[in-house]
This record gives structure tokens, sequence and C-alpha cells, in this order.
């Protein structure tokens, strides 16, 4: 059986993020998500995912006319058959006949998987439990599909729902609102997670959010969202190198309920306030469902179980089995609903599903894009060996190989690695290499007969989903991939799943005693993951890494670039946390009253320690005035930086 799949469907016309392709051929799967092919971040253009589907039969070497089914989402109006004539005959050439008889086909060989079915299905399937509970919530589904939330019981390969709701007013929104208020766009609630781990949740903001949320098995957790206009349109946003329209076509933070409750307050308090609200409503509700199933199992999907915090609180709740996905969010639907088709035919129970789906390049490809590059390279006869020993000596290193990983995260296939013993480690890949937001946490790939001496328990994490309590006496020997809140997302890598990462582990552990690397995404800020051997090489000519490692071959960067000395210096955390909330007095340019930016002001001091009567005393008057409040940020700026360096 020959199935292939896409999100979202062709010619359906609305805005989706997170394109993706799947093929199941057999026993063999292949799913990727096309940003990372294209480098292009959240594309919602009425556009379909063809280059990872291609990337797909050429991996698994079978031609669009082998596919037996195929697989799209529900679409938001009906798709004329025209339109999937010219898609499978002329796009795909998988249809050769006259168009009179395309009908026929067409109804054999098409199928429709709603938009939260694909989400429970990839869980369910994925899991390897043949029974169990499910529940997906995400921002609303889709145009096909408008449910944000949904739970049931599988049993018997049959999806009983029992719970749903529909719309955007939820806690995947709320989720997006904090976002947007604290500054960034609504699709990066991820940063929300990592700066909440810097602030305090504050008692007197708690009790004025958590009005506007409601739980009920019924309809799950609904959020009273207000948006009171549309945003502009932000073309300092516009980069050709680095497209993404979320931060384009919206421009924030934007003017809604939550912005007006939480202006007065530092950003790393509201992320706190915020990110403690959603998983107490979360639980709430969780432990309602439980009373409500006699499952044993459960199974999380939908873009909220991108939250590793979310995830782990999830854990411990009284189900005796917890599983989320390797891609909880849209990029899993393709192959959600691949396995949904596939095992609606023949219902087979297999081994939780590996997360090295994508696309691999030969040697000898690799080999030809160093050559085209005319760089200069070593092949050394145990890569893992020499990497070890360089990474031991604190050098970054690009490590690419064998099949990229499907879904968010990168897990030793398409990584940058480093030594996770130095917290300078961290500082120097955030704010040298790739440029990223500096409170982001990095995570550790730790070897599988290792990770429970690491971290407080032993649930299996093969896909970096949760976030771990680490055992307190060890943190400090792997500051650089443990979270400030003493946790960390950890990666277990099993020789059977990465043999070559882990030998990588496993020879630095000989050097330092150390089973543990700091692993991180391959790639610069502003793009997806990378893909490609010719985008690896991209990067190191840019400076993201000391060395890259790809396929056999070892390549330095200092081999190959004669470059100027930097200048940039490395901020500590502190700095930088008291250098972003300056920053984020510009919101009462365009937001807030006085009175609010006065509370602010107070939190502000407290933060920086310094007096607003020195301020004063500058003739710096604090009022809603453009040039006046700018002015005040260069002065305050210039004291922390100073401030700083006398440290
Ligand atoms: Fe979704």
């Amino acid at each position: 059986m020959i199935i292939a799949s896409m999100y979202p469907c062709p010619f359906d016309a609305q805005d989706r993020h997170e394109f993706n392709s799947s093929l199941i051929y057999d026993n063999q799967v292949y799913s990727y998500e096309e940003g990372k092919l294209t480098s292009i971040k959240n594309d919602g253009t009425p556009k379909f995912p063809e280059r990872s589907l291609m990337m797909g039969f050429k991996e698994l070497d079978i031609l669009p006319n082998q596919v037996e089914k195929w697989v799209f989402p529900k679409p938001k109006n009906e798709i004329s058959l025209d339109s999937f004539y010219l898609l499978f005959s002329w796009y795909f050439k998988a249809y050769d006949g006259p168009q009179s008889q395309f009908e026929e086909w067409y109804k054999e060989r098409v199928f429709f998987v709603e938009h939260q079915i694909s989400h429970a299905s990839l869980a369910v399937y994925g899991s390897g439990f043949n029974d169990c509970a499910f529940l997906c919530m995400d921002g609303g589904g889709d145009f096909g599909d408008h449910r944000g939330y949904l739970f049931g019981e599988f049993t018997n390969n049959n999806f009983d729902v029992k719970f749903e709701s529909k719309g955007t007013d939820n806690i995947a929104n709320f989720h997006s609102f904090i976002t947007d208020a604290i500054g960034f766009s609504g699709d990066d609630n991820g940063k929300t997670s990592g700066l909440a781990s810097y602030g305090a949740i504050k008692s007197d903001l708690k009790e004025k959010l958590i009005k506007l949320i409601k739980v009920t098995k019924e309809d799950g957790v609904k959020f009273d969202r207000k948006r009171f206009s549309q945003t502009r349109v932000n073309l300092e946003k516009v980069r050709a190198e680095s497209y993404d329209r979320t931060k384009i076509f919206s421009h924030f933070p934007s003017d809604t309920n939550i912005l007006r409750e939480c202006i007065q307050y530092l950003s790393h308090d509201i992320a706190a306030t915020g990110e403690h609200i959603l998983q107490e409503s979360v639980i709430k509700l969780v432990k309602i469902l439980k009373d409500e199933t006699g499952k044993k199992n459960i199974v999380f999907s939908g873009g909220l179980f991108q939250n590793v915090s979310l995830n782990k609180a999830l854990l411990n709740i009284g189900f005796e089995n917890v599983y989320f996905p390797s891609a909880p969010s849209d990029s899993g639907l393709s192959l959600g609903a691949a396995l949904y088709v596939k095992n609606k035919d023949e219902f087979k129970l297999t081994e939780m599903l590996s997360a090295y789906l994508g696309p691999s390049f030969s040697s000898a490809h690799v080999k030809e894009v160093l050559d085209r590059h005319r760089l200069i390279y070593s092949e050394p006869s145990n890569i893992a060996k020499i990497v070890a020993k360089k990474l031991s000596e604190g050098k970054t290193i690009g490590w690419f190989q064998g099949k990229a990983e499907f879904g968010p995260r990168s897990l030793g296939s398409r990584s940058l690695v480093a030594d996770p013993r130095n917290i300078k480690s961290k500082e120097k890949i955030n704010q040298l290499l790739k440029k990223r937001d500096w409170f982001m946490p990095y995570a550790p790939s730790i070897l599988e007969e290792d990770y429970t001496d690491w971290v407080g328990q032993s649930h299996y994490s093969p896909y970096m989903q949760i976030a771990f309590d680490m055992k307190p006496d060890l943190i400090e020997k792997i500051p650089s991939a443990v979270h400030v809140d003493g946790t960390s997302r950890v990666h277990v890598v099993k020789k059977t799943e990465n043999p070559l990462y882990w030998e990588l582990i496993s020879e630095f552990n000989k050097l330092t005693g150390v089973p543990v690397l700091l692993n991180t995404s391959f790639n610069r800020h502003g793009i997806s993951t990378i893909s490609t051997p010719r985008q690896a090489v991209e990067h190191l000519l840019e400076g993201c890494m000391d060395y890259l490692a790809i396929d056999n071959y070892l390549i330095a960067f200092d081999d190959n670039r004669i470059v100027a000395d930097r200048k940039e210096t490395i901020e500590s955390e502190l700095t930088l946390l008291k250098l972003g909330s300056v920053d984020r007095l510009s919101v009462f340019k365009e937001h807030g009253s006085e009175d609010q930016m006065s509370v602010y002001l107070t939190y502000l001091s407290e933060l920086i320690d310094i007096h607003l009567e020195l301020l004063d005393d500058r003739k710096i008057k604090f009022q809603n005035n453009i040039s006046e409040i700018s002015e005040a940020q260069r002065i305050i700026a210039s004291i922390i930086r100073n401030e700083a360096r006398k440290v």
C-alpha cells in the first residue's frame, strides 16, 4: 500500500502555516515540513507542499502514479473536480487517463481527514497504545474543521469523540495573546515559556486574568478574548532572507484585553503569570476528563502541547502512560491523516514512531557540494571520535547526518552541538552564532543508558517534548543545558534509533565523564531548521559554528574563511533582562495610560536598581511622549551597560 498525504489541501484558500507532506510505503514512513526546505517560516499563501512531497518520492524511490491513496485535510469549501484533475494529471502526473474518466479514479483514491482527527491519529498510532484516551487542543483547527478541543477514547481501532468545541476563544489563544502582549509574534509561544522562568507570578495580575478563563469538560478551556483593533502591516519585518509573514502582517503588541490588563508589568512577570494560568487551567481540565474515562493511557496532540513545561505537569495526574508526538502542531497533520487512512483499512499496532522520517543525502552528493564550494576539508576515519574531542575543547559543531528529523526539534540529525559543561557554550551560541533570544533554553541530549541518573524520573523522552527537573547536584555539571528554573528539555538518545549520534555522545563521555551534549537546532535566527548540505555549508561560512561534521567529512570554519576580528561582546543574562525591560518602555508610545506607565517604572526601577530620582536629575520626564521615552531608554540603557562593564 502506498499513501501520499499533504497539508494543507491544494486549492483550498485559507491562511495556514507549517506546510507538510508524508508518504507511507508498506512499513516505510516519510514525513517532512516544507519550511525546512524553503527556509520560509509560517508560509500562509495558497500553495501546496510540493517540494517536501517530491523529496519523499525520491527518498522512497517511488513515483506519484504508484500511489493508491491520496489524503488531504478536509477543505473549507469543496474543491472542484477540475482542480483535482489539474493537480493529479498536470502537477503530479499521477493520472494519465482521459478527463472523462477522472471522476471514477478520483472517488477510489482521494480521501479527506478532519484537522483534529489527524492530530489525534498521529498521537494514537504513534504511541504504540492500542487502547487510550486522546486530548487535542490547538488555536481552533482550520477552516475545514473549526474545532480547537477534542476529547475521546480510542478502542478497537475506533475514535469515539466524547467532547468537542469550536472556535478561537480557547486557552491556546490565551497563550498567543499573552505572547503578543509581551511583544512577540503570536506564534512565538515558546519564547513566552522560555522567558517565564525569569519572572514571578503576580497575584494581582493573575486575579484579573483568571476571570477571563472558564474550564468545563464540554468546551475545554474557554478564554474571553477581545481584540480592539486591526494591527498594522509592519514593513520593518520584511526580510528577503528570512521571510515570516506572521511578523509582517501583525504589528505587536496589539490592542487586546490581555495587553490592557498586562501593560504595567515587566515582560518576564507577564510570561510567568500567563504560563501559570495556562498550566493550572489545562491541568484542571485533564483532571476532570480523567474522571470521565476509564483509560489508563492518554495521548496529547495539537499545538498547545508543544509547551514542554505544560507537558511536564501532565505526566503525573493519574494516567499510567502518557504520550506526546514528535510533531503535535500542524506540522504533524499530513502524517496523522495518512496513518488514519492506512489504519482504517488494516490496523497494525506498531512501536513508538521514530522521529527520523525526513530526507537524507548520499555521501557523493555531500562531497559534490563541498567541492563545488571549493572547501578545505578532511575525511577522518572516525568522525564521532574526532568531533567529541573538538567538543571537549569548547568548539561548536554543526552535526548533519542521515535522515532529517520530522517535527520541531533537532534530535541529532540536523543539530548544532556543544559542550554542556561550560555556561559560555550557551552564551556563545545564543549571542554570537545563532543570534537568538538570550533567555531561550538549550536542551541536553543524554544517552539512554544514563538519563535516569541525571533526571528525576524515568519517562522515556525521545522527541524532546517534555521538560524534566534535573537532579540538583548535577545541574552545575552541565550549566549551559539547564534552564534557569532547574529544568531541561531532555532528549533521550537510543543506540538503535540514532547509532552515530549515540556514538558521538559516548565518545564525549569517555573524554569527560559526562554522557550529555548541548543540542540545539541547526539554523540561524529567523529561519526553520535546515535540511540540505548546501544550507549547512552556508551556515558554516556565515560563522554559525566552528566546525561542520557532515556525513564523513569535517570542515573547519577557520580553514575556509579569513575574517575580521569580532567586535561583539557577550552580555550577561541579567544585563540582557534589564535591557529588554528598558526596551519594553516603547509599548507606552502607543498603548496604556500615564498611571500604568508609572507603575511599570516602579517595577523597572526595582529590577535595574536605579532610582528614578537619578533620572529626574537628568531632566527626563516620563510622559507618553515618544521622543522623551526614547531619550529615557537611551540614558537608562547606557547606565546599565556602564554598570555591567564595571562588574
Ligand atoms: Fe492544529
